[in-house]
């Protein structure tokens, strides 16, 4: 069996996120999950050092409310390094970050905020992995309507 390890997951109940959580759980990890509705903000800072304590890798699956360029960079962008800044100090070891499959031969809108957000995450101090996903079953409604 896997050792138990303390896993923080920014965005802990979103679409991805609560299955993350749940994943982890069934796995006998130690989960801290991090929301705003937990009182965590990975933009502000909020929470962000009291939830990292004794946290060994970070899932960041978190996103802001608006899926526009600008809003979305300046989203992920802050949180990438705010999670360093914070994990770096906490003893964070390494961090995963979900990202989209094909973001990098976007030029505009959300595919570009999520190159910056990879970007911005691969410079920091804590070892990054980037994952990318294909869109998640979710859209497909949203797609239809
Ligand atoms: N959806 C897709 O099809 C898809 C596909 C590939 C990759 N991805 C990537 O996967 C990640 C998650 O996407 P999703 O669709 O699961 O997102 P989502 O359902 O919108 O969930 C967003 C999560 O982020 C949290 N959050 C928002 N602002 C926050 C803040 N300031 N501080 C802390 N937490 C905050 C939300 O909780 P609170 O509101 O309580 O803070 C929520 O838990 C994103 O990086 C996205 O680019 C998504």
């Amino acid at each position: 069996m896997e050792a138990r390890r303390k896993i923080a997951v920014a965005g802990a109940t979103g679409r991805v996120g609560r299955h993350v959580v749940e994943v982890l759980e069934a796995g006998g990890h130690d989960v801290v999950a991090m929301s705003r509705s937990s009182g965590v903000d990975v933009v502000a800072g909020d929470g962000l050092a009291e939830a990292l304590a004794g946290v060994e890798c970070v899932i960041d699956v978190a996103t802001g409310s608006s899926p526009e360029q600008e809003a979305a960079t300046e989203f992920f962008t802050a949180a990438a390094r705010n999670l360093h800044e914070a994990g770096k100090r906490a003893g964070v070891r390494r961090m995963v970050v979900v990202s989209i499959i094909g973001c990098d031969r976007f030029t505009a809108d959300y595919g570009a905020a999520k190159v910056a957000h990879e970007r911005v995450m691969l410079a920091g101090p804590i070892p990054v992995a980037v994952l990318r996903a294909a869109q998640f079953h979710e859209f497909v409604a949203q797609l239809v309507e």
